[in-house]
């Protein structure tokens, strides 16, 4: 498995907007001003040229002209301005381009150099706090995922414009998001995330163990390593569901597909665009092309050691966390009554 960055996984999607980032700034004042611009622009850059991710809307967006020609499209979170840009190519009559970072002033720039201005308006702001110069929207377009698919809690920001701006028959791109759940061995590096702590240099200490435990990992995770089928938790529709509906108990049943160990559960999600003229989108699963969402690991108390057939019963319970509701809290009870091992456990897990 291949680490990220320390900073890559603290600072992830949108970071001038993260109080991890805020908290990255705050404990690296002496950091120079310029060293964190970079860092946002590698991040920025990181999203563009993620493939899936950047392909996929492109390609939903010009081979589906007939969704935006005459259509009045909001760009929710507009960043550099990049799916802005793609609406007006496709025919837009006008795109509003909403970014609350200094990212917008570049966007608006970027908009200029490219002819644009006509089409797209950048305005700066929160999505809750900006006023439209337009009552209403035909579609709403925004990439809002972040790690294990709610980390960040942007989706709230795409409901809340949905419900105030979105007309009646009007389109959300994407419109369906679907979290998963797999099993994995990984006692490599779970040796060296968790036992680590068991011996540093000589001492005991184990005490961040639990701690190291209840944080999961943003990591790239080999196909090679996944033991188990992949379950789906939830599947969640843009168009229509409510902030609560993030919050949920799923089920779940991983079968082992051969003799092996299991160290960890990861978890992944999908997005569709389903209104296009053929279902398009994208995974962010172990199998599929790497994107920079990764997959999310969560170690297990226990090495649980499974035989062919065998299965896991659990239910995952994600929240936002009460306090700081961009974290998200994750609870998952699971139980295995095999051959060779039987277990019964609840572990908690908090995305921060
Ligand atoms: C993941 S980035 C996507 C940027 C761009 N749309 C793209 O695809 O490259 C999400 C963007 O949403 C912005 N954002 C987050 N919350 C927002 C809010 N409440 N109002 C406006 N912009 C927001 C962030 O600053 C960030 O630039």
């Amino acid at each position: 498995m291949i680490q990220s960055s320390p900073l890559i996984k603290l600072v992830k999607i949108f970071p001038w907007e993260s109080p991890t980032f805020r908290f990255s700034v705050a404990t690296a004042k002496m950091i120079k001003p310029v060293l964190i611009i970079t860092s946002i622009l590698t991040l920025t850059s990181e999203m563009l040229k993620d493939v899936v991710r950047t392909k996929t809307y492109q390609n939903v967006i010009y081979r589906n002209k007939f969704l935006f020609q005459n259509k009045v499209v909001l760009d929710v979170g507009a960043g550099t301005g990049i799916l802005s840009l793609f609406c007006a190519k496709a025919g837009a009559a006008h795109v509003y381009a909403v970014e609350c970072s200094h990212m917008a002033d570049m966007a608006k720039q970027i908009v200029e150099t490219n002819g644009l201005s006509d089409v797209v308006t950048v305005l700066k702001g929160k999505i809750e706090e900006i006023e439209l110069p337009v009552a209403k929207v035909d579609i709403i377009i925004s990439e809002w995922m972040g790690y294990f698919l709610l980390f960040e809690n942007m989706l709230n920001t795409v409901l809340y414009a949905r419900d105030k701006w979105l007309v009646d028959d009007g389109v959300v791109l994407p419109d369906e998001a679907s979290l998963y759940l797999t099993a994995i061995e990984d006692a490599e590096y779970k040796d060296d995330k968790i036992e680590f702590w068991n011996n540093v240099y000589g001492f005991d200490m184990s005490c961040i163990k639990k701690q190291a435990m209840m944080e999961p990992l943003v990591d790239t995770v080999d196909q090679k390593q996944i033991v188990t089928n992949c379950h789906l938790l939830k599947t969640m529709d843009i168009s229509k569901m409510v902030p609560g509906d993030a919050s949920f108990t799923a089920p779940f049943k991983l079968i082992a597909e051969r003799d092996y160990y299991i160290h960890a559960f990861v978890a992944y999600f999908d997005v569709s665009f389903t209104k296009c003229h053929k279902l398009m989108g994208f995974s962010t699963g172990p199998r599929s092309r790497a994107t920079h969402w990764k997959q999310t690991v969560l170690y297990l108390e226990d090495v649980l050691t499974i035989c062919e057939g065998e299965a896991i019963i659990g239910s995952m319970t994600v929240a936002p966390n009460k306090k700081n509701p961009r974290d998200v809290d994750i609870m998952v009870k699971y139980s295995l009554s095999g051959r060779r091992c039987v277990v019964s456990r609840v572990q908690f897990y908090k995305m921060r």
